[in-house]
């Protein structure tokens, strides 16, 4: 099996490397320091989520909390083990409402991403009425952001009309981001016209297929910030039918972070070009640090 696996490994790299022109013809910012800084504040929410259901809820759970001093708590969940801590409450300074599902460490995602055992399906249409079945994600992924769904949605709706704001963003980090993502595309069905809706994702696992990554480019406000060498963001592979929407940026060795244009773009200045396989990866780049910031709680 993990022959097989090799050999697609090296079959889709040398694929990538067939269109070098690719690379040429997509542009790559780099983002401002004032760019960089103002992702500070989601930063730190996204690694809050790694703090338990009663911590966030009292909004006491130390660095992560203290640097978003002024946020009011609306409700959370979770029990960090067979279902991912989240919490939803409000930003009076960034005047939104904010959504964070907690990640987890390469040793848990990795097999998640990587193993024989997952695939791809299509989401439920109770929870996702009118998504074509064409759209299939990793059914791990689906799962997780099924189990909390409802939960999330009540939240939401509350935050909003408590603190009269049409203003969502959704943040995580690891598989927190894969849930995050699937939440944005989730939301948006349930919520009033005119909600205005942004997701960043930190180190984020590619969470479903070309026309998954289609419809988040056409419907979700999406950024994705993928650091140095992390393997995370390039699993599972595009062999195995998953793409990356839009979105990316990723942090150099140089520290610049780069606004890397389209899917999956192959420039080595983004994560596809620079961790071309798994074993060029450094596991420890993922929890960061982002701009100075290692995720966890
Ligand atoms: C992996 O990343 C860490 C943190 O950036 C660094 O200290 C370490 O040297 C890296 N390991 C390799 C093999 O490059």
């Amino acid at each position: 099996m993990m022959s097989i696996v090799a050999i697609l490994l090296v079959a889709a790299a040398a694929a990538v490397q067939a269109f070098p022109s690719l690379s040429a013809r997509q542009s790559i910012m780099a983002l401002t320091t004032s760019q960089i800084d103002s992702f500070t504040p989601y930063t730190y929410y996204a690694s809050a989520g790694y703090c338990t259901n009663v911590q966030t809820l009292a909004w006491n759970c130390g660095t992560n909390c203290n640097a978003n001093p002024g946020f009011k708590p609306v409700a959370s969940g979770g029990n960090g083990d067979s279902v991912q801590y989240w919490f939803v409450g409000y930003d009076p300074t960034l005047d939104t409402v904010i959504v964070s599902h907690q990640g987890t460490n390469p040793s848990e995602i990795l097999p998640l991403i990587t193993d024989a055992d997952f695939f791809l399906t299509s989401l439920d249409p109770t929870l996702f009425p009118g998504i074509s079945s064409n759209i299939e994600v990793h059914n791990g992924f689906k799962d997780d952001q099924a189990s909390t769904a409802t939960d999330v949605l009540a939240a939401v709706e509350s935050a909003m009309s408590t603190y009269g704001t049409t203003s969502v963003t959704l943040v995580g980090h690891s598989l927190g981001a894969a849930i995050t993502l699937l939440d944005s595309v989730y939301l948006p069905l349930w919520l009033p016209e005119g909600t205005t809706f942004q997701t960043i994702g930190y180190g984020l696992p590619r969470v479903g297929n070309q026309a998954f990554a289609d419809y988040v480019d056409a419907h979700v406000h999406l950024t994705h910030i993928n650091n140095k060498e992390d393997p995370i963001p390039i699993c599972p592979g595009m062999f195995m039918g998953f793409v990356h929407p839009a979105g990316e940026v990723h942090i150099e060795d140089s520290a610049e972070w780069a606004a890397c244009s389209g899917q999956d773009n192959p420039s080595t200045q983004c994560i596809v070009g620079d961790v071309p396989e798994i074993w060029d990866g450094n596991e420890s780049d993922h929890d960061g640090p982002y701009n100075g910031i290692e995720m966890g709680c």
